[in-house]
């Protein structure tokens, strides 16, 4: 077994990376497409009399993308940069001290995987071009004694970068809450109670682009991520049936909504498929933070959000367990899943 960055720099793609031609990128769309710019939202205002403004756009930028970037959101620069480092570092480590925690097992608190293999059903032959560095993150206290002790400045940065990646998140939920006409606090407790998870994604350069991916189309399975893309693109958004790429902002994160919300929401917040394509210059490191519910809670469309007759509810409730198990089902395609929840309404004559 060996992770992606462990390979001697390879001149041409092995092999196992090369995807069927319908599922490799265009060239176009390995050009940086700057002619759509997602939202960039200052959240600045977000405590003060700015604060409509803010969550009117969020909920623009929701509703027509499923995707936005956040700046001013409190986060403090050092304590992204230094979560950054540490987690690149820890991709630099030699081989073997990663290779400890290589596991393909979904349910493992911390683990390093390669090629996305995402979990045990993912049995298919296709491997993309990414490292991944999975791990659960918050409650801090309860998880961390699950995280290495080596780089050194791993644990201590992961702490500082998760509790205030989850105040973040608290906050965002609360505007989107108010943004639906919802309780403000209506996300606090099971819907977003689950131990958030991470992926610090690490993805080589690559030596052909155009014959692999980075990540594979697909939608998120919960409430909502906020990912640090650092200064390298990739990540493209599917809008209007075409790829758009997501311009990497200084310390800037990018928020998505996940198929848990658009349920939640009986499909006001849409949860859009999002893709990583590589590139033959430099290595790309992002860090994904996944909010999740409790397992066990029942999830369905909010009723401030259906009324009976006119808007009925379009999914059953389920489990966060459920959801889980439907995800590794679909492999994350969002049409897919949304089928295995959906409610089909007869009309009466
Ligand atoms: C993910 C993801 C995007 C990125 O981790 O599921 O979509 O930019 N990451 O790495």
């Amino acid at each position: 077994m060996k992770l992606i960055c462990d390979l001697p720099s390879p001149k041409s793609l092995p092999d196992k990376y090369v995807l069927p031609p319908e599922k490799r990128p265009c060239d176009n769309e390995l050009r940086d497409d700057l002619s759509v710019a997602l939202p960039v939202i200052d959240l600045r205002g977000a405590m003060g009399d700015g604060r409509r403004q803010v969550i009117g756009e969020i909920m623009e930028a929701g509703k027509e993308f499923g995707f936005f970037q956040v700046v001013n959101h409190g986060v403090e620069e050092d304590v992204i940069q230094g979560f950054r480092e540490a987690a690149a570092e820890f991709f630099r480590m030699p081989e073997e001290a990663k290779l400890k925690y290589y596991s393909n097992e979904p349910n493992n608190p911390f683990r390093v995987f390669s090629g996305s293999v995402t979990s045990h059903t993912d049995t298919n032959d296709i491997r993309y071009w990414r490292d991944c560095l999975k791990l659960r993150c918050y409650p801090v206290d309860k998880l961390m004694h699950h995280w290495p002790l080596e780089p050194e400045i791993f644990r201590e940065r992961l702490a500082k970068y998760a509790v205030e990646v989850q105040d973040l998140a608290r906050r965002l939920l609360r505007l989107i809450a108010e943004g639906l006409g919802l309780d403000d606090q209506f996300f606090e407790g099971d819907l977003t109670g689950g131990e958030t998870v991470m992926n610090v994604n690490y993805y080589p350069s690559c030596p052909n682009p155009s014959l692999t991916l980075g990540i594979r189309p697909h939608s998120n399975r919960y409430i909502l991520t906020i990912l640090s893309q650092g200064d390298v693109s990739g990540l493209q958004v599917k809008q209007k049936g075409r790829w758009i790429g997501v311009q990497p902002i200084d310390n800037a994160f990018v928020v998505n909504f996940g198929l848990q919300l658009e349920m939640v929401t009986n499909g006001v917040l849409t949860s859009v498929e999002h893709r990583v394509v590589t590139n033959s210059a430099k290595a790309r490191m992002s860090v994904a933070t996944l909010i999740r519910p409790n397992m066990e809670c029942m999830i369905g469309p909010a009723q401030v959000m259906v009324d009976g007759d006119t808007n009925p509810p379009k999914y059953r409730d389920f489990t966060g367990s459920e959801l889980i198990e439907a995800y590794e089902t679909t492999a994350g395609n969002r049409e897919a899943l949304l089928e295995m929840f959906r409610i089909h309404h007869t009309k009466s004559c």
